[in-house]
């Protein structure tokens, strides 16, 4: 049995410089792929869900899925509310066995964010659970791409976590969620600038897929612990599906296609684990 706080896994990753790959899960072969690359890899994990993906799979199949993954397997597993949108499901996940939640009220001003951060923040810590948090806004890739106004203004980070007791932080830094037009540019300044003021912090990268491996290093020998992927995984099954779909026009057995993209997502996952300087550390 193998379960994992936030805390006991991005503790010893921003001492150590390496990130913790927190990978969302779509599907049951997505979890089953994302768990076999870090049992190869020995590396501890994050495994993820959305809300819309919790809508999709159901909140209690996927917990329970997830659990049983956690309770297999050998290498230490966080089981994350990725963007909760409200205290709600924060609390929804709590109560089904998830051991890290995201609160994401980024969207709401920034007094109310802080409101609805601390809340969330007291009553996970009840539970002895940290808590991930937004402030910025981190959006599509085409919200965001070369629009520094929504990106994390320092300061105000070092006060947001003041005054909410968040663990983490998803900092709005340059990158987006889905597929890149053009090359992302983090913002390597503002991240140092928040390191400095906030030293015990995780910084959280997410949209991490489409960003050059040496802007990754980069992130990660400034300070960022975590790291989400989710597209790129995506678009490593859907090709795999259109591969063997397109291969064998007679093909029906959903097994003989959901299993190669099952394949396909553990090969991507191990990479990324690689490059994030998580493998053999479980
Ligand atoms: P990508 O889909 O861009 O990899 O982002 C994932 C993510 O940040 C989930 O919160």
């Amino acid at each position: 049995m193998s379960f994992a706080t936030l805390k006991e896994l991005l503790d010893p990753a921003l001492e150590g410089h390496y990130a913790v790959g927190a990978f969302n899960v779509n599907n049951l072969e997505w979890l089953q792929a994302i768990v076999q690359a870090a049992e190869e890899e020995r590396a501890p994990l994050i495994l993820q869900a959305s809300e819309n993906a919790l809508a999709y799979m159901g909140l209690r199949n996927f917990a329970a899925l997830a659990r049983i993954a956690a309770e297999e397997s050998t290498v230490p597993i966080a089981i994350h509310l990725d963007h909760g949108k409200s205290f709600q499901t924060a609390m929804r996940a709590l109560r089904e066995g998830f051991t890290s939640i995201m609160i994401d009220t980024s969207a709401l001003p920034y007094d109310q964010n802080v409101e609805q951060t601390r809340k969330a923040v007291e009553a996970a810590g009840a539970l002895g659970l940290a808590v991930e948090a937004e402030l910025g806004k981190i959006g599509t890739t085409a919200e965001m791409e070369e629009n520094p106004a929504l990106y994390t203004d320092p300061q105000e980070a070092k006060d947001f976590i003041d005054r909410t007791g968040a663990y983490a932080l998803a900092a709005s830094v340059g990158s987006a969620h889905g597929v890149y037009k053009a090359e992302p540019r983090l913002d390597f300044d503002r991240m140092r600038r928040m390191r400095a003021l906030l030293p015990q912090t995780p910084l959280v990268l997410h949209g991490g897929s489409g960003i050059p491996d040496e802007q990754i290093r980069q992130a990660i020998a400034i300070g960022v612990a975590k790291i989400n992927v989710n597209t790129e995984n995506q678009v490593a099954f859907t090709r795999k599906l259109r591969e063997v779909l397109a291969a064998d026009a007679k093909v029906y057995d959903p097994r003989k296609v959901l299993g190669p993209g099952r394949d396909a997502i553990v090969e991507a996952v191990r990479e990324k684990m690689r490059l994030f300087g998580t493998s053999g550390k479980a």
